[in-house]
């Protein structure tokens, strides 16, 4: 079981207070959701809650560790993995290696032992590219295995992302904006994807994304943010309900309906 925690957390960027006094739990098993205006500190947020900045104040811990002071890729050796918004495969290298470069936090063998082929290196290799054909499978590029990522579409990007976080193995995956430039289809196969995710690891996820049907289908929990602050939390039922929510994105009191997507 691991459990990331986030107390009072602030962040500034001169005089921008990108995220102010939030907190947030998160624990395996549970789908949450993050979303809110461009700009209200989502993504800062995610970064703090994954070690890749430092919080001006507050804390993170990630079970007993201060996530702050370890860094980020001792976090994700500890499960905690991150999606960036802008996804960023490694462009010389196929959709296969870039999965199995994913995978060095799991890699047991120092590059010596595989430099001198020693047996316990091979077949470590051939574990992991076996694994890494498998979580290509699993996010639908199998038949893209061996062409250069940098060929991709912008929607294929967002599922070697994905097959990239999992082959870290994490207990908790953080995705900021997975839909962003999926059309419908992908976005309904990214969904049933995260379903499945859910349900034969039971990682915690946290999904930050500006498709708030696409949230509210999946998540069990949504916290919402408007400039750096968390302005309210609770099941996706409630939060459609909250008039704050519905001041923040459409700049009203009034109960509209929420089953709008909010265009990035
Ligand atoms: N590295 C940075 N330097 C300066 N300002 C920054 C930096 N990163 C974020 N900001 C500012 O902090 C605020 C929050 O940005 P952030 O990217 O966290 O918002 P977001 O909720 O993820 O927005 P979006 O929905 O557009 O992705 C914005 O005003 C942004 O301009
Ligand atoms: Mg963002």
């Amino acid at each position: 079981m691991s459990t990331l925690r986030a107390e009072r957390v602030t962040k500034a960027f001169g005089g921008v207070v990108a995220v102010k006094n939030a907190s947030i739990d998160l624990e395996d098993g549970v789908v949450a959701g993050l979303i809110g205006p461009n700009g209200a500190g989502k993504s800062t947020f995610l970064s703090i809650l994954s070690g890749f900045l430092r919080p001006d104040s507050g804390k993170v811990t990630l079970d007993k560790h201060d996530v702050s002071r370890i860094g980020p890729s001792h976090t994700a050796r500890l499960g905690l993995v991150r999606t960036f918004q802008e996804a960023a495969p490694i462009a010389g290298l196929s959709v296969l290696d870039n999965v199995r470069v994913g995978m060095h936090t799991r890699f047991h063998n120092g590059p010596f032992s595989a430099i001198l082929h020693l047996p316990s290196a091979r077949h470590e290799e051939t574990a992991l590219r076996h694994q890494a054909q498998f979580l290509l499978a699993e996010v639908g590029l199998s038949n893209l295995a061996d062409v250069n990522a940098s060929r991709l579409t912008f929607g294929q990007l967002r599922f070697l992302e994905i097959a990239r976080a999992l082959a870290a193995s994490p207990r908790l995956l953080l995705l900021d904006e997975p839909t962003a430039g999926l059309n419908a289809t992908e976005s309904q196969l990214l969904a049933e994807l995260i379903g499945r995710i859910r349900q034969s690891s039971g990682l915690g996820l946290l999904l930050v994304d500006h498709n708030v049907p696409f949230l509210f289908d999946l998540c069990d929990r949504i916290t919402v943010m408007n400039y750096g602050e968390i302005i309210a939390e609770g099941a996706p039922r409630h939060i459609e309900k909250d008039p704050a929510v519905h001041a923040a994105y459409l700049g009203t009191e009034e109960s509209v309906e929420l089953e709008v997507t909010v265009e990035a």
